[in-house]
């Protein structure tokens, strides 16, 4: 494996279900009552967040923990970053200060690549989402809950039908799980109005409907997105209502789902928009499963990038 998880394209499958296999291993171990592990005792990970978060800065930190990692959060918003200093001062700071990892979000695709790139820092850096380009754990988590789910230990997802729903021009969340799935077989359908899809989407190799319910009745998984307002800056739909009914996974979208189908959601969920509060809470919701497994697959993250790494 790379020193750095920058993007899905950083792993060959084999080193995807390696980080998969390493997280259900953690599973067992943490529920046979050994919550700590000694792994990384005496190495520093850096939460380098300048855009807001809760399940991923949260996780990443308990992950680090329960790998007795020592943890440094830094948030711009309270830092020297709100009075100008550069990314580059950032990061050298961070050197200084020892990290063996940063894990970094930002609001600009790219900046978690510029930073392992730039030769100011040595430690391992791990995107934890940049802009509308990646956010590579969140895949995997999302991966690691689907085997779960559906009982297949060794991540061969083929034959089985994933609908990704709602806005995927600004979600970096549905490019990073487009990468992953493909590579673990599945098969994949982008369902949107037209204005939310990415130019150049039909190279992404994938199918693509503006017909939810057409498309609803075939999948097994259903992984609904965030409306990312925050990044809208033009008129995408008439109005939220309108979206809603033609988007939205209510209870009557809900009753017509296969009844093995589970329904995700990355979180944070504008409830009442592209999920109904009734589909989020659902029996077959897996939206906890997914934060829980997040701790698991950021520890197994962790583990493959510093875990056999020097600790200088
Ligand atoms: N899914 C996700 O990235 O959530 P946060 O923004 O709360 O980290």
């Amino acid at each position: 494996m790379k020193n750095h998880l920058l993007s899905i394209n950083d792993l060959s499958r084999d080193e995807a279900v390696a980080i998969l296999a390493t997280a259900a291993e953690l599973g067992r171990v943490s529920e046979g009552g050994q919550k700590k592990l000694p792994t990384l005792r005496g190495r520093a990970v850096v939460n380098l967040f300048f855009e807001d978060s809760t399940r991923t800065r949260i996780s990443f930190e308990s992950a680090a923990k329960r790998l007795s990692a020592d943890v440094i959060n830094f948030s711009a918003k309270g830092s020297s970053v709100s009075k100008g200093e550069s990314l580059k001062d950032t990061a050298q700071t961070l050197q200084a200060m020892g990290a063996d990892a940063v894990v970094i979000r930002h609001g600009a695709s790219g900046a978690a690549q510029r930073l392992a790139d730039s030769g100011w820092i040595s430690a391992s850096v791990i995107n934890a989402g940049d802009g509308t380009h990646e956010h590579p754990t969140q895949a995997l988590l999302d991966a690691f809950t689907i085997g779960e789910k559906f009982g297949l230990a060794t991540y061969d997802f083929s034959g089985l039908k994933v609908g990704i729903v709602g806005d995927i021009l600004h979600s970096r969340v549905a490019r990073s799980n487009v990468l992953l799935l493909k590579k673990l077989g599945a098969s994949v359908t982008l369902i949107a109005p037209p204005t939310l899809l990415p130019v150049g989407v039909e190279q992404w190799g994938v199918a693509v409907s503006y017909d939810f319910d057409a498309a609803l009745k075939n999948l097994d998984v259903v992984m609904m997105l965030r409306i990312q307002s925050e990044r809208m800056h033009d008129l995408f739909f008439p109005s939220a209502r309108e979206y809603s009914r033609a988007y939205g996974l209510d209870s009557t979208r809900l009753s017509t789902l296969k009844p093995k189908a589970i329904v995700m959601h990355p979180g944070p969920m504008n409830r009442g928009l592209e999920i109904s509060a009734d589909s989020a809470d659902s029996l077959q919701s897996v939206v906890l499963a997914q934060v829980t497994n997040g701790v698991l697959v950021r520890m197994s993250v962790l583990y493959h990038l510093l875990a056999g790494a020097s600790n200088s």
